[in-house]
């Protein structure tokens, strides 16, 4: 939860790791201008994992774009508790640069001194399970070794928001399966608040703690669910199964509303 603060001169201030507030974002198109975000709201608490859920177009990219500052909606704020660090589902990692070295590139932009960052870049590897790695150049990495690297990399930011747009969306089903216990597991030891974008309903439900659900066409919230299963989650276990399906349920509704297919 969102720890509330009150001010000495009686206002309140709530402390959070993203806010929403009444954003809209319209893009000029052929047709004039284009809604794709409407009047979303929505907050992240502190340490909170929650997962943004919906079709394909829906706006899901847009959102996290607009809370990682590389754009700026066309009405509403957002604020967020420090500079938040980007995951993408492609892991962006510089092809000539080790492993190492693209985590220790990250740690001089954020002004690590270069005598700490080699250390820094070492015990990375290590929370992301890839230690001995440091001297591997990514063509070398597999696709999920690529992403733990790419998250790896994230997390030498330091933030204390972490967004992530599919980040595991082109692996295969195994290594996805166990990249999401590596992101629980990583999530609860360093207590950094994730915003987690998918348009897998399982996924979502495998690893929030609160999944919103976005309608398409202008994007609103449509729905969102508290999710009480305790981890460590198995995507095949049947609290997860049966969430997912009540979901895809109102999804569907979605999508048969908007005339997607
Ligand atoms: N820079 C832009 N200029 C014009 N239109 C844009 C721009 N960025 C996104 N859009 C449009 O906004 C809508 C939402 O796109 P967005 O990429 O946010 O969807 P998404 O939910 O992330 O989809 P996917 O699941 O396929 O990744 C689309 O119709 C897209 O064409
Ligand atoms: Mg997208």
């Amino acid at each position: 939860m969102a720890t509330t603060l009150a001010k000495a001169d009686g206002a309140e201030t709530v402390e959070h790791a993203a806010r929403i507030e009444h954003v809209s974002k319209s893009f000029a198109g052929p047709a004039g201008q284009q809604l794709v975000l409407d009047d979303i709201t929505l907050d992240v608490a502190p340490g909170e994992f929650v997962t943004l859920l919906g079709a394909s177009g829906c706006g899901k990219s847009t959102l996290l774009n607009l809370v990682a500052g590389l754009d700026d909606p066309s009405s509403g704020s957002i604020t967020t508790d420090g500079r938040p660090a980007l995951m993408f589902q492609e892991h962006a990692l510089f092809p000539w640069l080790t492993a190492g070295k693209n985590i220790e590139l990250a740690l001089k932009l954020g002004g690590v001194p270069k005598s700490d960052r080699r250390e820094r870049a070492e015990r990375l590897l290590e929370l992301v399970r890839l230690k001995g790695s440091y001297g591997k150049r990514v063509h070398e990495l597999s696709g999920g070794m690529r992403q733990r690297v790419a998250l790896a990399r994230a997390l030498a930011q330091d933030a204390r928001l972490l967004l992530m747009d599919e980040p595991f969306a082109a692996l295969d089903a195994i290594t996805r399966d166990v990249l999401h216990d590596e992101l629980t597991r990583i999530w609860k030891e360093t207590g950094v608040s994730v915003l987690f974008v998918t348009h897998n309903v399982r996924e979502a439900v495998r690893l929030a703690q609160r999944v919103i659900l976005l309608s398409s066409r202008p994007g609103r919230v449509a729905r969102e669910w508290t999710v009480g299963i305790p981890q460590p989650r198995r995507i095949e276990d049947a609290p997860v199964a049966e969430l997912s399906l009540e979901i895809t349920e109102v999804l569907r509704g979605e999508i048969r509303r908007h005339g997607q297919h």
